[in-house]
């Protein structure tokens, strides 16, 4: 396997938990370079289920370094219960780094977060309520606290301080004051002190040697800061683009860039949903997909694979190849249909528009497929899925102009068609 970054091209929980798990064990190291404990990748091996939140998915490889590099925002407190939790499944955690400019998420910004969706009244965005918010605008306005900060008490006291200063209207003093957060944060350093790291120079001497990095992406294009569906987006460059900002290595080192897309499409959240379906296929995708969030358990909204959308996440991050999860779930629905297009005021759309209140206005163009009655989760091989199944695959692959190269038919690693990589 070469250096590969694997993202979301939908709107998060496509599954990058199972395909990065996969392309784990052929990696040196596995790297998450965006997003906090919004994300919710869940990873089955041997029968034991992970749900990792910021943990990347190569924790569970002893002999692969699981990295958290500096475009992440870190909550102590869940990641040290995610540390103990794997430790309770077998696993030690001694393979983990943190990049010491990765940023808190500090107790504050849980309650920022919710103050702020409050605010939106409904016009909320549905957020994760993890302070993820919150902790990348404290990152962009130069007062946030990062990682490697927690070594160095005097400058953690001052900086805390100045943030409770700036937040002093908004606080309860009585949940917020400067002591009880330094006896936290205190903790905080003597737990995770033996994993800070500067994972850049980490990274860079390790790519510079050959070894194999693999790039774990969080959350989805759809909601990319810059390139989703603004503002029902998250706080964070999601798209393959920024492993290199967000790892602090250089862009020339990834040579295959995989998107992750279901063979249908979920959403949770509020926000523009063209090809939502509120009846009966979509609670059939719900029930036999089981799509409940992992991070927050909410139902996700379901509907029909949107290949506008996914067409314009190949572009925006110069998808090499698909991985298509969960085509599984679609056995026993006697029709299939797929978005091609949309039509907007009478007018056939082919690009994806930046304005969600033309996105909400979007009337969806399908194009319907016959289903598959056959349960395909112990197929391996393409040439064994039934005709159907195999036509759908060819007509994406034709619309996006990219190879399908993964397809998963099942949660387990072992259920999984590799085509190629
Ligand atoms: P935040 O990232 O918690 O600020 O939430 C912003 C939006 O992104 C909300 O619509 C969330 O539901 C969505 N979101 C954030 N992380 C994920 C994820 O990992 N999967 C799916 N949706 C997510």
């Amino acid at each position: 396997m070469q250096n590969t970054i694997v993202v979301g091209a939908q709107w998060g929980d496509e599954g990058k938990g199972k395909i990065t798990h996969y392309l784990s064990e052929h990696a040196h190291a596995v790297v998450r370079f965006s997003g906090g404990d919004n994300a919710g990748h869940t990873v089955i091996q041997a029968g034991k289920t992970f749900k990792l939140h910021h943990l990347p998915s190569g924790i569970i490889y002893p002999e692969v370094l699981a990295v958290m590099a500096n475009g992440m925002v870190v909550n102590p407190d869940k990641l040290l219960a995610e540390i103990e939790q794997i430790k309770t499944q077998g696993y030690n955690g001694a393979n983990l780094r943190i990049s010491d400019r990765a940023h808190l998420i500090m107790p504050y910004h849980l309650y920022l977060d919710g103050y702020e969706e409050e605010k939106r009244g409904n016009k909320s965005i549905g957020t994760t309520k993890r302070g993820i918010g919150p902790a990348y605008q404290d990152k962009v306005k130069r007062s946030g606290i990062r990682v490697g900060d927690l070594l160095y008490p005097e400058i953690l006291k001052e900086r805390i301080q100045q943030s409770l200063d700036s937040y002093r209207d908004i606080l309860p003093s009585d949940q917020f004051n400067l002591e009880s957060l330094l006896a936290k944060t205190q903790k905080w350093a003597e737990s995770l002190a033996p994993y800070i790291t500067d994972t850049s120079v980490l990274l860079d001497g390790m790519l510079r040697e050959g070894k194999t990095v693999l790039f774990e992406g969080a959350q989805g294009a759809l909601l990319d800061i810059d390139h989703g569906t603004y503002p029902f987006v998250t706080s964070s460059n999601c798209v393959a683009g920024n492993y290199s900002a967000g790892c602090g290595v250089s862009p020339i080192w990834a040579k295959e860039i995989i998107g992750v897309s279901k063979a249908y499409t979920t959403r949770v959240g509020t926000g523009a949903f063209m090809t939502e379906d509120t009846g009966e296929t979509g609670r059939f995708i719900l029930e036999k997909g089981v799509e409940y969030g992992t991070t927050t358990g909410r139902p996700r909204r379901c509907g029909w694979l949107d290949l506008l959308a996914l067409r314009y996440a190949v572009r925006i991050n110069g998808l090499t190849g698909l991985a298509l999860t969960k085509l599984d779930v679609l056995s026993g629905l006697p029709e299939i249909k797929v978005g091609v297009g949309y039509n907007y005021k009478d007018k056939l759309i082919k690009e994806f528009p930046a304005q969600t209140h033309i996105l909400d206005d979007c009337q969806p163009e399908y194009r319907s497929f016959p289903g598959w009655s056959e349960e395909i989760t112990e197929v391996r091989s393409r040439e064994k899925l039934p005709a159907p199944a195999r036509e759908y695959l060819s007509f994406i692959e034709d619309y996006l102009q990219i190879p399908v190269k993964i397809i998963s038919v099942g949660p387990e690693a072992h259920q999984t068609i590799q085509e190629i990589i």
